[in-house]
């Protein structure tokens, strides 16, 4: 997948940025709060329809504006696609997406049609923030490659919601609580399921990678611990739990307590790890979610690197290097250029870089 140019209009603080691609590494510097990630960020709205950021999507439209537009020009499997994201706030809110001019109508199925991979500092809460960070990064990564999975999940939550709000309605009848469990067996299962071979399929990888950042130091592993196993016992849990709901008032069983460890056996890296580890550790995964996304694909994502650089020693830079090799086009943000070429390893990537400054964005010639 490579970005062959993007259009830009009142997104943050962008009024008006095009940019032209030729090379496969893409620089964005410039000082704190210039508007380097709001370019990777309209990047992330073309591929996940919503930002990498957690964020209002009332704060994407640049203030004083009423919508915005990003449009991306990409080569696929050497075909040409556009891909357009519209915001509109007044008098309400209304996305629009048309991709290769023709307006979508169910935007879901146009969930990462783009495959990017994002690397950015908040990642570390994959790590310092447990299963719940863990599951979201594993459900963001396997519903950006299986729209069956990417279906499931919503209809997961949903059911969930709902047989929630039953356990909430005081005097609620048994029955009318119960009435939801096969739903969320049959939905539970398939999550378990493809949760279980992604996760299989990781595990090795997710050792070696580790591994090699650290010399071998390091034997980290990343487990899966589902909540439910088959459909029998989650029926049976959801039935021995009843009176243990009604008093919490959700749903105590079921998939959306999976737990998934990183470490040692029994010794978790929220706890033990040390700062660098944890980097290592997210890193890794994140070579896990391309390795993969690109086996599914057959198609390497576009690699997107937020402020990451600088915080990586030497040993961590390499092994990104060698990531950076296998990606079709990598876009980064950084604060100046310095140690680029170190970090690039002496390599000879073609490479463009622009300078941020208030939301212009200026090609550098001599980088
Ligand atoms: N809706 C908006 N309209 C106008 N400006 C906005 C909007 N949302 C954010 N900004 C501005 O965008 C700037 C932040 O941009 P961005 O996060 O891309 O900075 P950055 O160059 O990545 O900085 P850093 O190096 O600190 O990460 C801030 O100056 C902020 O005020
Ligand atoms: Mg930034």
């Amino acid at each position: 997948m490579f970005l062959k140019s993007i259009e830009i209009r009142n997104f943050r603080n962008h009024s008006f940025t095009d940019l032209v691609f030729n090379s496969r590494l893409i620089f964005f510097i410039g000082d704190n709060g210039e508007g380097k990630t709001n370019i990777l960020e309209a990047v992330s709205l073309l591929s996940m329809l919503k930002s990498f950021r957690e964020s209002d999507e009332h704060q994407f439209v640049k203030w004083n504006e009423k919508n915005l537009y990003v449009k991306g020009k990409f080569l696929s499997n050497n075909e040409n696609h556009t891909i357009e994201f519209g915001l509109e706030l007044n008098p309400i809110k209304r996305k629009k997406v048309k991709w290769n001019g023709e307006l979508i109508k169910r935007q879901r199925d146009f969930y990462g049609i783009i495959p990017i991979v994002i690397l950015s500092p908040p990642d570390l809460r994959i790590i310092d923030e447990g299963n719940e960070a863990r599951r979201l990064f594993l459900d963001t990564l396997i519903s950006s490659f299986s729209m069956e999975y990417a279906e499931v999940l919503i209809d997961y939550q949903r059911i969930l919601k709902q047989r929630n709000a039953s356990l909430k309605i005081l005097n609620g009848t048994r029955e009318s609580i119960e009435l939801w469990n096969p739903q969320l067996v049959s939905k539970g299962i398939k999550l378990f399921e493809l949760r279980g071979a992604i996760l299989t399929e990781m595990n090795s990888l997710f050792h070696n990678n580790v591994q090699m950042i650290s010399e071998g130091k390091d034997k980290f592993f990343i487990f899966y611990e589902p909540n439910i196993n088959d459909p029998n016992e989650f029926h049976k849990k959801l039935q021995n739990s009843f009176q243990k709901d009604c008093a919490l008032g959700y749903t105590s069983v079921g998939p959306h307590r999976d737990k998934i460890p990183i470490g040692l056996e029994g010794k978790d890296l929220q706890q033990i790890g040390s700062q660098g580890q944890k980097r290592s550790a997210v890193i890794s995964l994140k070579a896990c979610a391309f390795h993969i996304i690109e086996n599914r694909l057959g198609e390497k994502p576009i690699l997107i690197v937020d402020d990451v650089i600088r915080e990586l020693d030497v040993k961590r830079r390499e092994f990104f290097v060698e990531i950076l090799k296998r990606s079709g086009q990598a876009l980064f943000t950084t604060t100046d250029l310095e140690g680029i070429q170190n970090y690039l390893g002496g390599s000879t990537f073609d490479k463009e870089v622009f300078k941020v400054s208030s939301g212009q964005v200026t090609r550098v010639e001599s980088a």
